[in-house]
């Protein structure tokens, strides 16, 4: 349920955009929910199309067009335009042209809404975090992106297959690049209140290493599944920056694996990536600390390296 008078500006009305906006009013993430985007005629049509079907979804209300003025005092912006990947495309090779779409919107945004918080879902997210937090100078907490929330929970419901256990009491966590160098924390996941590694399968035994493996590499080609078939992925990010907005605006004091500029986080500081992370009404308030074995450390290693150079191409 809403917050009372919260606004929430989506910007981009692709297919990602528009599921979002239909996600937070089917779930009442906010009060008011704006769209918006450059190409007048489809986001006019997307907000008509949400518009008619109100009368089922709550006191959550839709607008929106090509004035960005109408984003005006948003409690939360979240920025999903630009361009998506291509089958077989990367989300690091989106960097370029991406950045330069967020280069181009975050004056207007802040300008109209300086007390928001900015959730990113634009790829590659933890560059565009990265560099969304030096361009406009926000601190880390207000402005970050959606992160591994998304693969979290693609790795949550491949587990709940697997263990014929509800996604609720799977507590488990893909963390660092929402991109090719992610990774499942596995030494940290619980079933109920059974290690992960620990939980007996019906044959009595518990997941092989090849076992852990697959699952990891299944998480981590999905949204490449996904795109081959139906060229995006829209319907689950579309519930995940629900969630997110709603933790936000509910000032849940919720964890999640956001993504926020780190600060001497496992030894990574200065770049964004996905860590478990306290979300309340001051956005990303603080990340939660969690151990890693050695393997674990190594790979988050690498991910913040693959973060690193792909903001190095980037003319910040
Ligand atoms: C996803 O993981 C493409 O980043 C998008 O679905």
């Amino acid at each position: 349920m809403h917050s009372h008078s919260s606004k929430v500006s989506v910007i981009g009305a692709g297919a990602v955009g528009a599921s979002m906006a239909y996600a937070m009013l089917i779930r009442e993430s906010a009060r008011e929910v704006v769209l918006y985007d450059i190409n007048e005629s489809k986001v006019t049509a997307e907000v008509l199309d949400l518009a008619h079907g109100t009368q089922f979804t709550g006191s959550s209300s839709i607008s929106g067009g090509a004035d960005i003025s109408a984003t005006a005092n948003s409690d939360v912006v979240v920025i999903t335009a630009g361009a998506k990947q291509n089958p077989g495309q990367t989300r690091l090779e989106l960097a370029g042209v991406n950045f330069e779409i967020l280069k181009s919107l975050l004056p207007d945004l802040l300008r109209y809404s300086p007390d928001a918080i900015f959730v990113l879902v634009t790829n590659p997210c933890d560059v565009l975090a990265t560099a969304a937090q030096k361009l406009t100078g926000l601190p880390a907490n207000r402005i970050f992106s959606s992160g591994t929330v998304l693969d979290s929970s693609r790795l949550r419901w491949l587990l709940a297959e697997k263990f014929d256990v509800s996604t609720a009491n799977i507590h488990a966590n893909i963390i660092g690049e929402h991109g090719d160098s992610e990774f499942a924390l596995w030494s940290q996941a619980t079933v109920g209140n059974t290690p992960l590694l620990e939980w007996k399968l019906a044959d009595g035994g518990t997941l092989t290493r090849e076992a852990l493996d697959e699952i990891a590499y299944s998480v981590k080609t999905a949204a490449y599944k996904v795109i081959e078939g139906k060229g995006a992925t829209n319907f689950a990010i579309g519930l995940s920056g629900a969630r997110i907005v709603e933790a936000i605006l509910n000032d849940e004091h919720a964890i999640l694996p956001i993504s926020s500029v780190l600060t001497d986080y496992h030894g990574i500081s200065g770049i964004a990536m996905s860590v478990p992370t306290l979300v309340t009404r001051q956005g990303a308030s603080r990340t939660i600390d969690i151990a890693m074995e050695p393997h674990e450390q190594a790979l988050f290693e690498a991910s913040a390296s693959a973060i690193r150079s792909s903001l190095e191409s980037l003319a910040l």
